[in-house]
């Protein structure tokens, strides 16, 4: 994949605009919960600053109102967590779009946060206007935000058309070089784990994933529907029989590449206490919900992932969150850890996973990015890196 990279540019002297994903969570006071995504941007900030650049840095927060400021919606505790980890103030520019006496102040060494780009009116529709407007503000236009390639935006798209120089933070270039190892020229076996709640929600993934993969893990309530297909028993589970004849004609059109399971743990009830028994698929009751993969399943997996070259993560194979049911998502977690395979995960609750069970540090990489992730599986282009490409190809 061809596009420049900040490391590449000469920034000395240079007003670099670092359109940067901090769409972080907060709790109901606004108090940020997770900072990984602040952290990550960290790199490509340092970068420009220590190479003499006069950097700003915007991002979205949540999905504002555009042309309404609401103090919900403000960087303000973006911009201090920023100014923390960094050991600095961090001054937060409210009206940036103009420019104006903030901007002619700007010097080499100084950073600056610009206020919740989607606040600016025709941010979502990739605004032509708007968006050279941006580009005027700077001399090196960067994209760090892989968490936000998949929205053609003008701070994600459009600036980047106009801009004297556009290119990929470190961020953007290590996610994409991750992703494209994995998925471009994978070492083999390469295994996809796919699990979530539905099938509808991932289809896509599903087909596309099929289709490159030597053998694709099912898990949650997609593995459910797939049980249903195969004619399997899944009492009251989390399943969508109408889309079991997809999951049919996936494992028809790739026979062998789906491991069909085995045993599951099931309750009657879907609660941390609830009693949980272990049970092949044939003996599941009408009023069992399945809430785990079983034993003789969680073997058959982690030897699979144990043999593979390339592992690609997506979604949690039980009920981790409850422990009775997470001993699935334990063992595999620690399986593709221990595997000599490299292995990226993505996704809110797979890196909450890989949090939990503290095997992080042995993951081959871990993306920051949730829907952007899935559609770089899917196979599309995702719009952002597409015009890298294109400014890159000239
Ligand atoms: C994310 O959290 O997935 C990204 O920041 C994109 O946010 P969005 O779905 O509001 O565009």
């Amino acid at each position: 994949m061809s596009f420049s990279r900040l490391c590449d540019v000469d920034v000395r002297g240079k007003r670099v605009l670092v359109r940067a994903d901090l769409n972080v969570p907060q709790d109901d006071a606004g108090a940020i919960t997770d900072d990984t995504r602040i952290r990550a941007s960290l790199p490509g900030i340092r970068d420009a600053l220590a190479r003499g650049a006069a950097v700003m840095v915007t991002s979205h927060l949540g999905r504002p109102t555009e042309g309404e400021w609401k103090a919900e919606d403000s960087l303000a505790p973006i911009a201090r967590r920023l100014g923390e980890l960094l050991g600095r103030d961090v001054p937060l520019v409210r009206d940036w779009v103009d420019g104006g006496a903030w901007h002619d102040a700007l010097a080499p060494g100084d950073l600056v946060v610009l206020e919740n780009c989607r606040i600016n009116k025709g941010e979502k529709k990739d605004d032509d206007a708007l968006a050279r407007k941006m580009a005027k503000l700077c001399d090196v236009y960067v994209n760090d935000a892989f968490g936000t390639a998949h929205r053609a935006e003008a701070t994600t798209h459009g600036i980047a058309r106009h801009a004297p120089i556009a290119c990929a933070g470190p961020l953007m270039a290590a996610e994409l070089d991750a992703l494209t190892r994995a998925l471009a020229a994978p070492a083999r076996p390469l295994v996809a784990i796919v699990a979530g709640s539905k099938v509808s929600t991932k289809l896509t993934i599903l087909r596309a994933l099929a289709e490159r993969v030597d053998t694709l893990i099912v898990g949650g309530g997609i593995a459910n529907t797939f049980m249903l297909a195969a004619g399997g028993r899944i009492g009251k589970s989390l399943a969508e029989p109408d889309l079991a004849g997809e999951a049919r004609a996936i494992v028809a059109q790739f026979p062998g590449k789906v491991p069909v399971t085995l045993d599951v743990v099931c309750a009657k009830a879907f609660a941390a206490d609830a009693n949980a028994s272990v049970k092949d698929v044939a003996d599941v009751a009408n009023d069992d919900l399945i809430l785990d993969i079983g034993p003789r399943t969680t073997e058959m997996l982690a030897g699979i992932v144990a043999g593979a070259g390339t592992i690609v993560w997506n979604g949690p194979v039980g009920v981790f969150e409850f422990d009775a049911f997470a001993s699935g998502t334990r063992a595999l977690a620690h399986a593709i850890a221990a595997s000599r395979a490299f292995s990226i995960a993505g996704g809110g609750d797979t890196i909450a996973a890989i949090n939990k069970f503290g095997v992080a540090d042995r993951i081959g990489y871990i993306s920051t990015a949730g829907g952007a992730f899935l559609e770089f599986l899917e196979g599309k282009t995702l719009p952002a890196v597409a015009i890298l490409q294109q400014r890159a190809a000239g």
